[in-house]
């Protein structure tokens, strides 16, 4: 067995206790969950896995884990019937978008990530961006980011992620940046990510002038039952605007709340925000040909190969009444879709489809989805009783005695299946944990750092350089080791900030969880 200390990879871990789940069982894999194949789905006996999300879930109450702090808006959502100037129905079968005009009621819950429930609205930090859709088949949930990437593609990693970027647990000390970016500089697949949330775009001026995106990997089933790959993107009418660290200080230092402030004040004033819903689309197969997995989603899929496609527009014109139970209260997930539109096997999407649910039946109650902001606006018929602040029975059809199905004396009946046959993908594979084979963690952010205007560098670099002063010379150094090995330039200019050059990175090892393809090792080896 190689020693891990003598590789020089992570001498930080000579004498540190051994993790275990709670029933004393060490743990062998943090990193990865068990799924059928590499990128296979994941399954139900997953104990440590399930047993870690489960528990996390329940760390809080009542306020949410993440995105504590928010606001909601109400509007609708207008379908174009198209997607691009092909008819939607080409590629789904979902009601709410076939036919040109038909609007569907929304709510929309803008959030940030990290702080606590009346926590700075001007951190640096994603912002969250949630859709419930209110359509005539039930509710469908599109609950995204404005940025489009995540830090992590396995959900077992989340809530080591979210501790990162929550207070010591010792000394509730918040904003610590030494957290972060130790769970970065061991999660190479997070640079993507960190080059946006650092950009000026980690910061935006309003909530009305940020993009959304759905991040993980959908699919879309036509009427004959066929799927292909759909990612979401809204492009808001009001076009994207950012602050700088500064513009965000001097905003802070007046109000905690100015994005809900802002957005409160211009639906009262009749300026309603709009925002375009594009899709991108993908057939519905692994893709060898591109150098990352489709169902990964620390990547974007680049638009002059997958083009944006409208197919409709959303917009905001009311605001909540009651904050609590139009705020606190509402709940989205991802395993919350409508007939037409699909999960794929995107091993984060999986993963939060099992915790958004399982958080609410506990931050809420098991009840919350008879609450009004929740509830679907179609007919709920449910044999499901009793549980706390239960608000009654559904309609059971006329003879109340009977909540239970099938009978023969009266009771509910189940619907009649559409024409297609129940449309799911055939799974194969050995029961593993496994990284997806193509992570190419570094090309994209070195892409983005290329891509951006000067100003948006030197944001960049200024805002890495800032949080990184706070951090001890070993992250420090792994960081730009990383940086380095997005783009020269970044590294270079990061390094300088720090006082750290190439040839100090240079010999630093791959990280234990990483397999450099030759690529990658040829860019480590001639670092700067
Ligand atoms: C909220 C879990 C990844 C977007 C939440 C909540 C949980 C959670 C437990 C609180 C829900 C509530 O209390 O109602 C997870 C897990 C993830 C994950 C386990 C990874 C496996 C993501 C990603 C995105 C995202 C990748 C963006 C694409 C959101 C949003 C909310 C949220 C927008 C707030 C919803 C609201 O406004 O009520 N997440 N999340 N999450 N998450 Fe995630």
């Amino acid at each position: 067995m190689t020693d891990v200390a003598s590789q020089g990879t992570a001498p930080s871990q000579a004498g540190k206790p051994v993790l275990t789940n709670r029933q004393g069982h060490p743990v062998y894999d943090n990193q990865n969950q068990r799924t059928v194949g590499a990128r296979g789905p994941a399954t139900l006996e997953n104990y440590q896995f399930l047993e870690k999300i489960s528990h996390f879930d329940r760390e809080r109450i009542p306020e949410r884990v993440v995105h504590a702090r928010g606001v909601t808006a109400y509007g609708w959502f207008e379908a174009d019937g198209t997607v691009g100037d092909e008819p939607i129905s080409r590629y789904t079968r979902a009601r709410l978008f076939q036919e040109k005009g038909t609007r569907t009621d929304v709510a929309l819950r803008f959030s940030t990530v990290a702080g606590g429930r009346d926590s700075s609205e001007m951190a640096r930090d994603p912002r969250g961006f949630a859709v419930k859709f209110y359509t005539e088949d039930g509710n469908w949930d599109l609950v995204g980011n404005n940025l489009g990437v995540f830090f992590i593609r396995d959900a077992i990693k989340f809530p080591d992620f979210i501790h990162s970027q929550k207070p010591d647990p010792v000394t509730f000390e918040a904003n610590v940046a030494e957290r972060a970016f130790d769970f970065f500089s061991q999660t190479p697949e997070a640079m993507h990510m960190v080059s946006l949330v650092f950009s000026p775009r980690g910061l935006p001026a309003s909530y009305r002038h940020m993009q959304g995106f759905g991040v993980n990997t959908y699919k879309w089933v036509n009427a004959q039952g066929e799927t292909v790959l759909v990612k979401y993107h809204w492009l808001p009418k009001q076009g994207v605007k950012s602050y700088t660290a500064e513009d965000g200080a001097t905003v802070q230092a007046q109000t905690l709340g100015a994005h809900t402030k802002d957005l409160y004040d211009s639906i009262a004033a009749g300026d309603f925000p709009s925002w375009e819903l594009h899709v991108q689309l993908m057939s519905d197969d692994e893709h060898p040909e591109l150098d990352f997995d489709p169902l990964d989603d620390t990547k974007v899929w680049p638009e002059e190969v997958f083009p944006l496609r409208k197919v409709g527009t959303m917009t905001l014109d009311r605001m909540p009444e009651d904050n609590f139970s139009e705020n606190e209260q509402i709940a989205f997930g991802t395993g919350v879709l409508v007939d037409g539109l699909d999960f794929s096997d995107d091993k984060m999407l999986v993963g939060r489809t099992f915790s958004y649910s399982d958080t609410q039946r506990y931050r809420v109650g098991p009840n919350y989805l008879q609450l009004p902001v929740n509830r679907p606006k179609v007919p709920v018929n449910t044999n499901q009783q009793g549980g706390p602040m239960s608000h009654g029975r559904d309609d059971v059809g006329g003879n109340p005695h009977v909540n239970y199905e099938p009978s023969i004396t009266g009771g509910l009946r189940e619907a009649t299946y559409p024409t297609h046959d129940e449309q799911g993908p055939v799974v194969n594979g050995r029961l593993t944990r496994k990284r997806i084979p193509r992570t190419n963690d570094y090309q994209q952010a070195g892409e983005r750092y290329l891509l951006s205007e000067q100003w948006e560098k030197d944001d960049l670099v200024a805002n890495l350089a800032g949080a990184l002063q706070q951090c001890r010379r070993e992250i420090q150094e792994r960081m730009v080791w990383h940086f380095f090995m997005c783009e020269d330039e970044w590294g270079q200019r990061v390094g300088e900030a720090l006082g750290i050059t190439a040839d100090d990175v240079r010999g630093l090892p791959p990280l234990q969880s990483q397999t450099l393809t030759d690529e990658e090792q040829q860019r480590a080896a001639n670092l700067g």
